[in-house]
Formats: C-alpha cells, structure tokens, sequence
C-alpha cells in the first residue's frame, strides 16, 4: 500500500483545533481510497518558545526534510511572544529553506456559504510569491531608541525569484481560463514593480495563449470586490499577495474557507499546507473555529501528492456540508459538528 509521511505542526490557538480536524478527514479518505498517511507531529508553537526558547529545535528543518509532506496550523501567540519572533522561527523559515516559492491560495464561494458581495460567481486563484520580495528579511536598525533611530527593511526582488513565480503564474491560466492579472505597483515604485512588469512583458509573449494584464496592487483590491467575476488567475509578489488573499478571503465568506498551500513546485524539498487564517487568539478555546480552510488545505495536500481522487472526495464532502447549511455562519456549528458532517459526507 502507497504511504505518505506527514509532518504536523499544529501551532497555536485555533491552528490545533483545525488541524486535528483535518487529520481526522484525510484518515478516514486515506483509509476508503486504499493508501495510508503516517503523521508526526511536532509541538513547536509559542507554547513550545516557552520552554525551549526558540520555536523549533535547531534541526528542526533538517528534520522536516525527509517528510512528504507538512501540514501546519497556525503560528502566533502575541501576549505571550511577538509576532516578528515567532513567525521568523518558525513559518517562515520553513517557506524559504524548503523554497516554496509558490504559495497558491483559491478564492471561491462554497455552496451554501454566502459572501458579503452580490457578485457569487468569481473563482480566483491568488498565487503569491512565497520566499523574497517583502519578506526576504534584509534590513536593521540603527540608534535605537534615540531620536536619530532608523529602520530599514528592504524588499529583494531577483530576476530568477521573480521569474519563476510569474512562470507558474502563466502556468496556471493556462490550465484554467486563460487569464493572468499580474499585480505591479510601478507608478510608485520604480526598480522592483518596473523590473517585474518587465518580466510580465518578456513571459507574455512565450504564452501567447494567456491573455495577461497588469493592474496596480491598489486597483486589483478595488476589483476583488467590485468585479472578482473579471479574475482568473492573480500573480503577485509575497505582501501584495498576502494583503489581497486576506481580500479574497473575506468575499469567499471569511477566514474560515480560505485555503493554502505553499509549493516547492521542482519537489526537492516538501511542500507545506496551511489555511491562511492564524491563531485566532479571541476565539480560541471556544471550540468554534471554522475547520473548512483547513481541510481544504488538506485536499490540497493530498493533490500535491498525486491522490487527486481523494482530493476531489475532500471537496466534495466540503461541498456537500455547506450545501446542508453546515459551517456556513460564523459561530453556529462548532469545530467538532462540521468535522463530524465533513467525515459523514465523505464517499
Ligand atoms: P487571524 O486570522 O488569527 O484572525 C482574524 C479574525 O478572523 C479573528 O477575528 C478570528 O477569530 C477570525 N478567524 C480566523 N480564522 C477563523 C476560523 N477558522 N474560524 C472562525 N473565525 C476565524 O489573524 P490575526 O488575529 O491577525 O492573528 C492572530 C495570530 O495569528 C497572530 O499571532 C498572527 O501573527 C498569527 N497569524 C498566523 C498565520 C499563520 O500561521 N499562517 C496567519 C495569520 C496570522
Ligand atoms: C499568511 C500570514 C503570514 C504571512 C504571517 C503570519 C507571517 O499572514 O500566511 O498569510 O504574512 O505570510
Ligand atoms: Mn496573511
């Protein structure tokens, strides 16, 4: 029997709740679909930073590396250790040493689950760039805490980081609609945007069968929510496209349905599959967390390992929950209920 071993980082708040929901899930669909999944999980969280005082062991990647896959929740518990330390040693050390580059995130209303738009019909999938830009974390600052104080924080775009994710980008609407809107902010900023429409450009006439357009990151966010039936496929660098998911989250009903998986699409490292949402510190504890981001990240996980019939029985269960008014609004069902109809529906 085929086996995939996959590594668990729960995390923090909710991530531990929407987690054991999605193992749960992808056991029963693994079992009916005859091939098997071992999890290990691990316990670094802000929990573990108390103990250990760093977030995950110092092998810790190494120790990632032999899995198939890594399944994570959320990272970030800010009462108790700051976010720009507990994210830079964890979740994102894992997106750039396992060069995920591509962090693809679909934006769609489930059925059932109604949005705060009138538009219901948009199926966008968000592709971000998941290792340099924004977050290559180059910067620092000088005379702290002094009224000369500065900081710097510089954004690194290179010719092969941008490249490959605006290749992928193609890609995907290629397989898809055709369409590619490839998110720029050149008016203002004059080397990085300039130089990835440039690169847009170059792409664009290798794919001549994808129409592209380019629209600047403030407009795009305007057309999420006045026109999301106009997008395909959306390719932007790592905080634009963190920023617009977050958009596409909230007109597909909420955090709770938005899905991720960040992929090292060349495979020579495990990819890592995560819902966008955090740790939801107001809510967790409450045993409410909506799970269906999470176990939709799942499927994504299983497509990713090439079990795309039990993916598409992931998501048709999911489907087949909200169709029955099952986790479509906030609070009403609770994290065990929609697990519970999601595993029932399963074929
Ligand atoms: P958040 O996504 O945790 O929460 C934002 C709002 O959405 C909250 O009101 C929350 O209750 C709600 N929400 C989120 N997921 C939900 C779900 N599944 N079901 C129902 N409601 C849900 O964002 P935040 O409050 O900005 O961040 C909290 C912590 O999580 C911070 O430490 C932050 O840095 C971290 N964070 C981690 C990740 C990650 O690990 N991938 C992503 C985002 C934020
Ligand atoms: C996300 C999150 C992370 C990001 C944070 C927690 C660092 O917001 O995955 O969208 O900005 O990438
Ligand atoms: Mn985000």
């Amino acid at each position: 029997m085929k086996s995939y071993s996959i590594a668990l980082i729960p995390g923090d708040g909710i991530g531990r709740d929407v987690t054991g929901a999605t193992w749960t899930v992808l056991e029963t669909v693994a079992k009916r679909s005859g091939f098997a999944l071992t999890g290990t999980e691990f316990p670094w969280s802000c929990r573990f930073f108390k103990e250990a005082g760093r977030m995950m062991p110092e092998n810790g990647i190494e120790t990632l590396r032999s899995f198939d896959a890594i399944l994570l929740g959320a990272v970030g518990w800010p009462s108790e250790v700051p976010d720009s330390v507990s994210l830079h040693g964890l979740l994102l050390p894992i997106r750039k040493a396992f060069v995920q580059y591509a962090n693809i995130r679909p934006h769609r209303l489930l059925p059932g689950v109604t949005g705060p738009l009138r538009a219901e019909s948009f199926d966008i999938l968000c592709i971000r760039e998941n290792t340099e830009g924004e977050y290559s974390g180059a910067g620092g600052r000088v005379h702290q805490a002094t009224l000369d104080e500065v900081a710097v924080e510089t954004s690194i775009f290179t010719r092969a980081g941008v490249e490959r994710i605006l290749r992928f980008g193609f890609e995907q609407a290629r397989a898809r609609r055709g369409k590619l809107a490839s998110v720029t902010k050149s008016n203002a900023q004059k080397y990085s945007m300039v130089f990835w429409d440039e690169i847009t450009r170059k792409l664009a006439a290798e794919y001549t069968d994808v129409e592209v357009m380019s629209y600047h990151v403030d407009a795009l966010a305007a057309r999420m929510i006045m026109a999301p039936e106009s997008l395909d496929v959306v390719v932007a660098s790592n905080l634009f496209g963190d920023i617009l998911t977050d958009i596409g989250a909230a007109i597909q009903g909420g955090l709770g349905y938005a899905a991720s998986a960040n992929i090292n699409p060349d495979r020579s490292a495990p990819s890592m599959f995560e819902p966008v949402h955090g740790s939801a510190p107001d809510i967790a504890h409450l045993g409410i967390a909506n799970p269906i981001a999470a176990i939709w990240s799942g499927a994504m996980m299983l497509d990713h390992l090439g079990e795309t019939d039990a993916a598409s029985r992931v998501m048709k269960a999911l489907e087949a929950t909200t169709t029955r008014g099952i986790g479509t609004l906030a609070g009403k069902d609770r994290t065990d209920a929609i697990t519970a109809a999601v595993v029932a529906a399963l074929t």
